[in-house]
């Protein structure tokens, strides 16, 4: 199975240039790889002219977010929102949902999230579900992980289920535009057999054992590999790195074949 890198470029660049620029340097990088799915999440907006640019390649474009409903069923009485099928029809592969940040300064809600997930799914977009808890001391267990997992689920058919990507990020490791602090892969590691072993009361042994999960959390070009190397992490969810082609470009390159 490839690796998963994630670009999660959050709110920047602030100019389309600087946007078109970031991807085409990931882009020669990623071009360049084997064993490795590249997906650019940018902010909406530069869409248009990226995915011209996406072209063949083995990089891929991703949403931040979506909405819930659908084009035309509901009449697009939405102000404000991207549908799942806009972005289908885009050429868009990829859909992060229920990111931490949403959750915390948008209030979005567990329900809110699982009407995401099944509308995206639905399109048949690739969803990289986000799920971690908030405290560190919660870290042997999180509660809040399975919560969020059980909640966001709830109605989807484990033949959607085939698309799905868990995100594990502890929010406490999110660096959130400064140095943030990783966390360790042992831990990690005792977290995805968690995240599994809801994945299998929820799906069974199949979907329990290959869904991807990716971990994301203050990744960068140093600490990249040792993530990599945690046996059930599939790839990386990179926020702050992200925004230097040079530093996530040896990330990519760490992920390859
Ligand atoms: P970070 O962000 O890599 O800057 O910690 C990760 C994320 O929020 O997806």
């Amino acid at each position: 199975m490839k690796r998963i890198i994630v670009a999660n470029l959050k709110m920047n660049p602030e100019t389309r240039g600087e946007a078109e620029r970031l991807f085409r340097e990931i882009k020669r990088t990623a071009g360049k790889l084997r064993g490795v799915e590249t997906v650019f999440c940018p902010p909406f907006i530069y869409f248009s002219s990226l995915i011209v640019k996406a072209g063949l390649t083995n990089l891929k474009l991703g949403a931040q977010d979506v909405f819930w409903e659908h084009l035309p069923a509901k009449g697009g009485a939405f102000t404000g929102e991207i549908s799942p099928l806009m972005l289908k029809k885009l050429g868009v592969k990829y859909v992060i949902i229920g990111h931490s940040e949403r959750r915390e300064h948008l209030k979005e809600t567990d329900e809110m999230v699982n009407k995401k997930v099944k509308a995206a799914l639905k399109a048949g977009l690739k969803v990289i579900l986000c799920v971690g808890e908030k405290e560190k001391k919660e870290d042997v267990l999180p509660v809040t992980v399975k919560k969020e997992l059980e909640s966001a689920l709830v109605g989807v058919s484990k033949k959607m289920a085939e698309n799905l990507i868990i995100a594990y990020e502890p929010i406490w490791a999110i660096s959130a535009g400064q140095a943030g602090q990783a966390d360790k892969p042992e831990d990690v590691f005792e977290k995805t057999i968690y995240i599994r072993r809801i994945l299998f009361d929820i799906f069974g042994q199949k979907l329990a054992y290959g869904a991807p999960i990716l971990y994301g959390g203050s990744v960068n070009e140093k600490n990249a590999k040792d993530f990599l190397a945690v046996r059930n992490v599939s790839g990386l969810l990179v926020g702050g790195a992200s925004l230097n082609a040079k530093k996530f470009g040896e990330i990519l390159k760490q992920a390859a074949i």
